[in-house]
C-alpha cells in the first residue's frame, strides 16, 4: 500500500546540509498498521512528510495505493491537480492537532471538502458522521477551545478521514496526551483501520504504542531504517532491538551451575504448555525469572526467560526439545565473570 524506495532527504539549513532520511525502503501492506519508532532526530517524521510529499524528497520514489507520488511531483505545475487527488486519498493526523480555533468542531472537519469543492450539504453530511465515527456527536458545534485534548485529536482524526482515504498517517498523534486518552486515541485508530479497512502509518517514540495496536514495526536510526517486520519476524530475529525493548527481560542465574536461556514464543507454539511439557519430560525444576508475553493478533507472543538446574552442556537435551517445539532458545550468559575461575586462572599464572 505505501511502499519508499531509496528515499532520501537532505535540508540545507543555514548553509550546512542536514541528511534527514538516508535511502529508506519502507513497505506497509495494506490494512495493517505500522509503526516507525526512533530516537529524535532520527528522521521520522521526514519520513512521513515525504510519504504524502508535504515535503519534496531529494531522491528516491514513493508510491501509495499503486500511485507513484514523487513522478506526480516531479511533473511540475500542471501536475498538482492530480498530486492534490492523490493526496486526498492520505489522511494526516498531527501532534499538535493543527485545529482551526475560530472554527466549529464541524467546520473544522469540513475543511478538507471545501478545499476539494464538495456541495455544503453533502460536506455538512459527511461531517456529522464522520463526528459520529470518532464518539463526538455532540460537540459539532463546539469549538477547539472548548475540548480536551482527547477530544480535540478525534477531530483531527475525523477530519483525516473527510476525503476517505485509504491511508493514515499518524505522526506522534499521542505524544501530546495522557496515558489513558493515548489508551482511547489508540483504541480508536484500531477500530478504524479494522472498521474501514484503512492502512495506518504511525510514527511514534513510544514503545508502548507499537505493543498496542501495531502488526508490524520498523527502528529508524539516523535516517535509515534498521530493523523492519511483523511483529513475530522481528521477536523471531536473534538480536532484534525492537524485539528485546517490545518484550524486555531481566533476571540472573541463582547460583553457580545454573543454565539460563531466553525462550521466544511466536507462531503456532505459543499456545503449546512446552514449559510443563519439559519439565514433566526430563522430571526438572525449571524457575522463571522473567517473562514479557502479549497477545498480538489473537496469538500469544512474547519471550521467557528461564532457568534450568546445571550448566548449559548438561541441558543439551531439554534445550533441543525446546527447539523441537519450534521456539527459539538463546543462552544467557547472566553470572558475568566467575570468580573462581578467574582466581583459579590467576593462581595458575602465579605458579609459571
Ligand atoms: N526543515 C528542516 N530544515 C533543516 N533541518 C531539518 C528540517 N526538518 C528536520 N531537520 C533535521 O532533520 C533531522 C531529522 O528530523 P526529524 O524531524 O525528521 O526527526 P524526528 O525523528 O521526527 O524527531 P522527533 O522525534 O524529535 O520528532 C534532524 O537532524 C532535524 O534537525
Ligand atoms: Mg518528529
Amino acid at each position: 500500500m505505501i511502499t519508499t524506495s531509496g528515499l532520501t532527504k537532505v535540508y540545507q539549513s543555514r548553509g550546512r546540509e542536514v541528511t534527514a532520511l538516508d535511502g529508506v525502503d519502507l513497505h506497509v501492506r495494506e490494512g495493517e498498521v505500522f509503526g516507525v519508532i526512533g530516537q529524535s532526530g532520527a528522521g521520522k517524521s521526514s519520513l512521513i512528510r515525504c510519504v504524502n510529499l508535504l515535503e519534496r524528497p531529494t531522491s528516491g520514489t514513493v508510491t501509495v495505493d499503486g500511485v507513484d507520488l514523487t513522478a506526480l511531483a516531479g511533473r511540475g505545475r500542471r501536475a498538482g491537480r492530480e498530486l492534490r487527488e492523490a493526496r486526498s486519498r492520505i489522511g494526516m493526523v498531527f501532534q499538535h492537532f493543527n485545529l482551526l480555533s475560530s472554527r466549529t468542531v464541524q467546520a473544522n472537519v469540513e475543511l478538507p471538502l471545501e478545499i476539494l469543492g464538495t456541495p455544503s450539504r453533502e460536506r455538512s453530511r459527511k461531517a456529522l458522521e464522520l463526528l459520529d465515527l470518532v464518539g463526538l456527536a455532540d460537540k459539532a458545534k463546539a469549538y477547539p477551545g472548548q475540548l480536551s485534548g482527547g477530544q480535540k485529536q478525534r477531530v483531527g482524526i475525523a477530519r483525516a478521514l473527510a476525503g476517505d482515504p485509504k491511508v493514515l498517517l499518524s505522526d506522534e498523534a499521542t505524544s501530546a496526551l495522557d496515558p489513558e486518552t493515548t489508551r482511547s486515541i489508540l483504541q480508536l485508530l484500531r477500530d478504524l483501520n479494522q472498521r474501514l479497512g484503512l492502512t495506518v502509518l504511525l510514527i511514534t517514540h513510544e514503545m508502548d504504542v507499537v505493543k498496542t495496536v501495531c502488526d508490524s514495526a520498523a527502528l529508524m536510526k539516523r535516517g535509515r531504517i534498521t530493523e523492519s517486520g511483523t511483529v513475530a519476524e522481528l521477536l523471531a530475529t536473534p538480536g532484534s532491538e525492537l524485539a528485546e525493548e517490545l518484550f524486555p527481560l531481566t533476571g540472573a542465574a541463582g547460583g553457580p551451575d545454573r543454565t539460563v536461556v531466553d525462550v521466544t514464543f511466536h507462531g503456532d507454539a505459543a499456545t503449546q504448555p512446552v514449559i510443563s511439557q519439559l519439565s514433566r519430560t526430563y522430571n526438572i525444576d525449571i524457575s522463571i525469572l522473567g517473562a514479557a508475553m502479549d497477545t498480538v493478533g489473537g496469538r500469544q507472543v512474547g519471550r521467557m526467560r528461564i532457568e534450568l538446574p546445571g550448566r548449559y552442556e548438561d541441558n543439551v537435551v531439554p534445550v533441543g526439545f525446546l527447539r523441537e517445539q519450534g521456539l527459539q532458545v538463546e543462552p544467557v550468559d547472566t553470572a558475568g565473570p566467575d570468580l573462581d575461575t578467574e582466581i583459579a586462572e590467576l593462581v595458575k599464572e602465579g605458579a609459571k
